[in-house]
């Protein structure tokens, strides 16, 4: 048995540790520095039906403990994707989950329809969250919405379906119970906040964008407490993604209720983190004298004063 297998509905993964879209390129790009056949799994840069030439510059900038992002979703459309892109993410040994944005339910299933009939492709991570493009959060933003798009993607074929939720509204746990009901295979929380960065001199805001996504150590209070929120009211499984840059990091969003985690901004700083967690994990399931990692999920204990 391997201890640290983990199963979300229809998508088994050899590990927990995947790395999150945006921050790990097409995974060419992390030759060098990366084993991927070691990772749960590879999460490209979100490709949209047309290509997008992104927001105008700058589009990042750093902050304390963290990194605001305002892209746009920069990428050479679908087409490009599956015809350049996807036959290298396909030979590896690693399972790879292709991330896809649209404006409409149509667009999301012409995609989710190629996918289906592609090869190497281990599921469909559907960006309903990206705070820096118009329309990017409006289906993330309502349970109903974004129910229908995984309604949609679950009807184009058998692959296994992730939702991609943001943060940047009041609750995040009807937006996951509603995507569960609708057949998300789990979600992945969360996206980035909303955040603005200002050049009080210029009396300028920094992005070019005005507005931008926040990520990074910065968030990880935040992710963890909505990881734990949706752990507790919603029937799914849960990726975590915020900030993780250590295993005890990994091991409080597990603990919190995540199957799974992503590492995403210290990928850009630290490249080879995501290697030596799954090492680090295989560690603490001997330390913990547990069977599987997946006996320590949810495992965190509230007492609260009477
Ligand atoms: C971007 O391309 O703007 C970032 C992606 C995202 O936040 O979903």
């Amino acid at each position: 048995m391997n201890p640290l297998a983990v199963q979300l509905n229809r998508l088994t993964l050899q590990n927990p540790i995947l790395v999150a879209s945006g921050t790990f390129g097409y995974a060419k790009e992390m030759t060098a520095y990366v084993d991927f056949a070691k990772l749960g799994g590879i999460i490209p840069k979100t490709v949209t039906p047309q290509p997008r030439p992104g927001n105008p510059p700058p589009r990042t900038v750093e902050t304390a403990s963290g990194l605001l992002n305002s892209i746009g979703l920069d990428n050479d459309g679908f087409d490009q994707f599956v015809a350049e892109k996807l036959p290298y993410l396909a030979g590896l040994r690693t399972s790879v989950i292709v991330n896809i944005a649209a404006k409409t339910n149509d667009e999301f299933r012409r995609m989710a329809t190629v996918l289906n009939a592609a090869e190497g492709v281990a599921a469909v991570e559907l960006n309903i969250s990206c705070p820096n493009v118009s329309g990017g959060v409006d289906f993330g933003t309502n349970p109903e919405l974004a129910a229908d798009v995984v309604r949609t993607v679950c009807d184009a074929g058998d692959l296994p379906v992730i939702a991609k939720l943001t943060p940047n509204v009041t609750s995040v746990v009807p937006i996951a119970q509603a995507v569960a009901d609708a057949g998300a295979d789990a979600v992945s929380l969360i996206n980035t906040f909303q955040g603005m960065a200002i050049n009080w001199k210029k009396r300028r805001p920094v992005l070019g964008n005005v507005l931008g996504g926040l990520s990074g150590p910065a968030i990880k209070p935040l992710a963890l407490r909505i990881v734990w929120q949706v752990a507790q009211a919603a029937q799914i499984p849960i990726i975590g993604v915020g900030g993780i840059q250590c295993i005890d990091d990994v091991m409080e969003f597990i603990v919190a209720g995540a199957s799974a985690i992503q590492v995403g901004t210290a990928n850009f700083y630290d490249p080879g983190l995501a290697n030596r967690l799954v090492d680090e994990l295989t560690d603490v399931v001997a330390q913990e004298k547990v069977e599987s990692l997946t006996d320590l999920v949810g495992t965190l204990q509230i007492s609260r004063a009477q």
